[in-house]
């Protein structure tokens, strides 16, 4: 009896304690900075924000990179849905922009140039005959600053910063990018940018994450619904180079107003998924509604609702994914294994009268947020 109430006793403790465990755990958000690579000199680290939920963010200095996004399915079971890899040599060997920060001009520069008040600017080639993401070394290959901390509210910042030369990958103007992630109570990773130059220049910054929501490596994401609230996308010819048009969507396979599954029109005989080899095309948000686009896929229930500020958005579904690159746990990402929404400019509107101007001038301050909220049901 004697020990039967020790017993019931020590188990209650034990129960009080772990309730006390769980309670501090609940009440706080981790973040834990450790070495991830080296690269020229400079220390790779590898960031890690836990939200009180326990739902994880993983970032890298490298390239202001996304690595790992954890979160839960409609049961509870977790699971990363972003693509990344193992460890920092990854980065290095062919990565196509998983989760990286694009600048200076994210998305296509015909023929590699531009002119800005008379002076013509050469950039280089690196996606013939284009300029793609910033060139070579754009800004997803590149060590970024970086700083951590808890806002007033005790969310998880991580503050990235970069100084990019005057004429660096042929861009004039020394710019200063801040770009700021939040990693919410609710599973809403915030991205924030702001930049600053002290010659008039071009800019497109955006982050190229690529999703599946049914965990990264998990198969393709044809059967994901989307729906993206644009009326009008911008057609491109054969070099990816958008003709300049603004054409209505409705009628077309590219009408996500409503959703849709990705893979419900995608092999359809239309010429804008032939030159695209599928979706890879800049949407024209109305930008008339608190939320953009929204991604559910029905296996897991996941979902994910993005906010942005920006005039548009390059939905990309992995067309150019072939299986080469193995990520987290090994994974072969396979062709239209994972989809981007990457907020942006219009692509090449350096060249294109008719877009939004992505011209940055000294004295002004170019601000923009995007939200990736998560979300299950
Ligand atoms: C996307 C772009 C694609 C492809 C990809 C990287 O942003 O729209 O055409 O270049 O990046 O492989």
């Amino acid at each position: 009896m004697k020990t039967n109430h020790l017993l019931t006793l020590a188990v209650i403790m034990m129960a009080v304690l772990l309730a006390g465990c769980q309670q501090k755990k609940n009440d706080e958000y981790t973040m834990k900075t450790e070495e991830f690579g080296q690269f020229e000199g400079h220390d790779i680290v590898l960031i890690t924000l836990e939200n009180s939920a326990g739902n994880i963010v993983k970032l890298t200095n490298w390239g202001a990179t996304v690595v790992w996004i954890e979160v839960p399915d409609r049961d509870g079971n977790l699971d990363n849905i972003t693509f990344g890899y193992e460890d920092f040599e990854g980065y290095l060997n062919g990565d196509p922009y998983f989760g990286s920060i694009v600048g200076r001009y994210a998305n296509r520069i015909a023929n590699g140039r531009f002119t800005l008040d008379d002076v013509q600017y050469n950039l280089a080639i690196n996606n013939e005959p284009n300029t793609l993401h910033g060139g070579p070394g754009g800004w997803h290959s590149v060590v970024w600053n970086y700083e951590t901390f808890n806002d007033e509210s005790g969310i998880p910042v991580v503050k990235f910063t970069y100084d990019s030369p005057d004429m660096e990958e042929g861009y004039p103007g020394n710019m200063h990018i801040i770009t700021t992630y939040r990693w919410s109570e609710e599973n809403e990773l915030e991205i924030e940018y702001e930049c600053t130059t002290d010659k008039k220049t071009v800019l497109n910054i955006t982050n190229h994450a690529y999703f599946n929501l049914k965990g990264a490596g998990n198969g393709d994401i044809l059967d994901h619904e989307l729906q993206i609230k644009a009326s009008a996308y911008t057609p491109v010819d054969a070099n990816l180079i958008p003709t300049g048009k603004l054409t209505p969507v409705e009628g077309t396979p590219f009408d996500f107003t409503t959703p849709h599954k990705i893979g419900e029109r995608i092999d359809e005989d239309f010429e804008q998924l032939i030159l695209g080899k599928g979706y890879d095309h800049n949407f024209v948000l109305n930008n008339t509604e608190e939320v953009d686009a929204v991604v559910y896929e029905p296996s897991t229930g996941r979902m994910i609702e993005m906010i942005t500020d920006q005039p548009g958005v390059q939905f990309y579904c992995g067309n150019f994914l072939d299986g080469t690159q193995y990520g987290h746990g090994g994974k072969a990402y396979n062709y239209r294994g994972g989809f981007c929404l990457e907020t942006q400019h219009f692509p090449d509107s350096p060249n294109q009268d008719g877009f939004p101007s992505s011209v940055l001038e000294p004295g002004d301050k170019f601000v923009s947020k995007t939200v990736y909220r998560f979300s299950a049901k």
